[in-house]
């Protein structure tokens, strides 16, 4: 893949490889297919010990059945929102419904924060996966928790090579924690960040990745972590 084949955000959302009727979009709240199963955390269960009105944002929610069986389990002033590029394909139950928001996450933003974002098995297919987790970072309320399936092998340098291991090392060094056994990053706690890399474009054609379905290669470039001038930008050629 070369530069000039790169393919921004907008003709990405447009292929199949990014929404496609083989993807596992149904996944409930628990149960062997389940958000709990896959985040290691019950978001129910989670959410229930918070508040009175607790919040749930899940980005790339696909059907939104996790959120949809939340709605009927939590008191009535919880704000249940899910936001994915397909809207759900089958009916949605309720009242309670979560709100779902046909949209692409690279371009959406909330209105509010919230004390959960998820994004199960939903980086995989956005190009800037690092600029959406620096936006989701500042979307948390404050003790808020961040949950989202990254997979490091689809961040790669200019030239192609390997730059999981830098985009890793930057995040870990803004506050996330990554489970390289769960493929699972995590985030306590609203805050700006700031990532040393610069997006420029996707390879719809990476192929599969860790979970067997074909996945989205995301480039970068680097820049300096604080300023143009500042040098201090990881590099992404010792990322292997
Ligand atoms: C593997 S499915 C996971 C769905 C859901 N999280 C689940 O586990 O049941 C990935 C989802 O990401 C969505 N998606 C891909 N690119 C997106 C984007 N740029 N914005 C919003 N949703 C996107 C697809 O439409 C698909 O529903």
């Amino acid at each position: 893949m070369t530069m000039s084949e790169l393919v921004p955000a907008a003709d990405l959302e447009r292929l199949a490889v990014v929404a496609n009727n083989t993807m596992n979009r149904e996944r409930g709240l628990n149960g062997v297919n389940s958000y709990a199963r896959e985040l290691g955390l019950d978001p129910l269960r989670h959410l229930a010990g918070l508040s009175p009105a607790p919040s749930w944002l899940d980005l790339c929610s696909g059907e939104g059945r996790a959120l949809c069986e939340a709605a009927s389990a939590l008191p009535a002033g919880a704000v249940l929102t899910g936001v994915d590029l397909v809207g759900p394909l089958g009916a949605v139950p309720g009242p309670p419904a979560p709100e779902l928001v046909v949209a692409s996450v690279t371009r959406w933003a909330p209105d509010r924060t919230y004390d959960l974002i998820t994004c199960v098995h939903g980086l995989h297919y956005v190009g800037d996966q690092l600029g959406l987790l620096s936006r989701a970072a500042s979307w948390l309320a404050p003790g808020g928790l961040l949950l989202a399936h990254f997979d490091p092998d689809s961040v790669r340098g200019p030239d192609g090579a390997p730059a999981g291991r830098a985009a890793v090392r930057a995040l870990r060094a803004a506050g996330f924690r990554y489970s390289a056994r769960h493929h699972r990053l995590s985030l306590r706690g609203a805050r700006e960040v700031r990532l040393p890399f610069r997006y420029l474009g996707a390879d719809p054609a990476a192929g599969p990745n860790y979970t067997g379905q074909p996945a989205v290669g995301s480039y970068y470039s680097s820049v300096a972590a604080d300023g143009p001038s500042k040098g201090t930008g990881t590099e992404l050629a010792d990322s292997r």
